[in-house]
């Protein structure tokens, strides 16, 4: 069974309207309220559709009482079942510190078919299309995944581009990518638009690496499924709570590296619509007397990926 493709036009307007409330705080220091702006416009407005949801991915826990907690039950309770997996805001410094990047994100699936992740970082990686699974894997050392990618891409290992997190725990990454002379783009947030960059030959990205969130990587995950694209994750869990948590969600081994298609199942519906324009998706503009929005948005089972315009009132 496939997604209903009405739903399309209803999740573009559930991320638009949601990017739309954090522009009052687009350069306010101040991610917190920007957050939870999103998250009641995301959450109010799912709660409207015609489907009985349930979030996997969200905002929290519900012991940490947040709105769109993992669990949460949305919509009217009357059509299709669904899993849901959402980020008002990805990129909360981008917007507080009004830089470019930050998109409010959700992406669906049919019951039991998206990964239910605990809020834990993912050791993960990000592939474009056409590149066979035995090229790139999460677990050889970078110098190997960007040796094989350079020979079956026949490019220059110096022309290969590899994007990561700048955080002092890929440091060993990155000195040894600047061993073998391979180009970095280190962004300072937002790996779900780091991840998707593999998919378009225009992004200048041949593969994206490192530890970021694992909510993040399930939802690029869902993105670069219907892009045929490639992903794999492993989830970190440090704490003893941490292990806890996992095994609570059904996780039973805690150190499985995950292929994209145990991450997302079947069909699936992505729509991220930019907050502040990024490399991948144009930020809000405020023209006269509406709001323009840009949505990525992808559907599986139509293999659509398109970016759609929208405008909404100013009131
Ligand atoms: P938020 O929007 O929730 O702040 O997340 C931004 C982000 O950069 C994600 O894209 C990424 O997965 C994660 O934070 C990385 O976490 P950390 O900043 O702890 O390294």
């Amino acid at each position: 069974m496939s997604l209903d493709k009405n739903l399309i036009e209803s999740l573009i307007d559930i991320t638009s309207k949601a990017s739309i409330s954090c522009y009052p705080y687009i350069g306010k220091e101040n991610k917190t309220i920007a957050d939870k702006a999103a998250t009641d416009v995301m959450r109010y407005n799912l709660n409207k559709l015609n489907i009985e949801g349930e979030v996997v991915i969200g905002e929290g826990e519900l012991d940490e009482a947040p709105m769109l907690y993992i669990g949460e039950k949305l919509g009217n309770h009357k059509g299709q079942k669904i899993d849901i997996a959402v980020d008002p805001v990805e990129g909360t410094n981008f917007v507080a510190k009004n830089l470019p990047g930050a998109i409010s994100v959700l992406a669906i699936s049919e019951k039991g078919n998206l990964f239910k992740a605990p809020e834990t970082y993912m050791n993960k990686i990000a592939f474009g299309q056409n590149v066979p699974k035995d090229v790139v894997d999460l677990d050889n050392a970078i110098e190997k995944n960007v040796k094989n990618l350079s020979d079956f891409k026949n490019k220059k290992i110096e022309e290969i581009c590899v994007c990561l997190l700048e955080r002092d725990r890929h440091i060993e990454i990155i000195n040894s990518l600047k061993k073998i002379g391979a180009k970095i783009k280190l962004i300072s947030d937002g790996d779900v638009a780091g991840a998707i960059m593999v998919s378009d030959s225009k992004y200048n990205v041949d593969i994206f690496v490192g530890i970021g969130g694992g909510p993040e990587g399930v939802i690029a995950a869902s993105a670069l499924d219907a892009m045929n694209c490639n992903f794999q994750g492993r989830f970190i869990f440090e704490t003893e709570a941490d292990k806890t948590r996992a095994k609570k969600m059904g996780i039973k081994d805690l150190n499985k590296k995950y292929e994209i298609n145990e991450i997302v199942k079947g069909d699936s519906i992505f729509c991220a619509t930019g907050i502040t324009s990024g490399d991948i998706i144009n930020g809000i503009e405020l023209n006269g007397d509406y709001f323009h929005t840009e949505t990525l948005v992808t559907h599986k089972s139509q293999n659509l990926v398109n970016k759609i315009q929208k405008r909404f009132p100013y009131k």
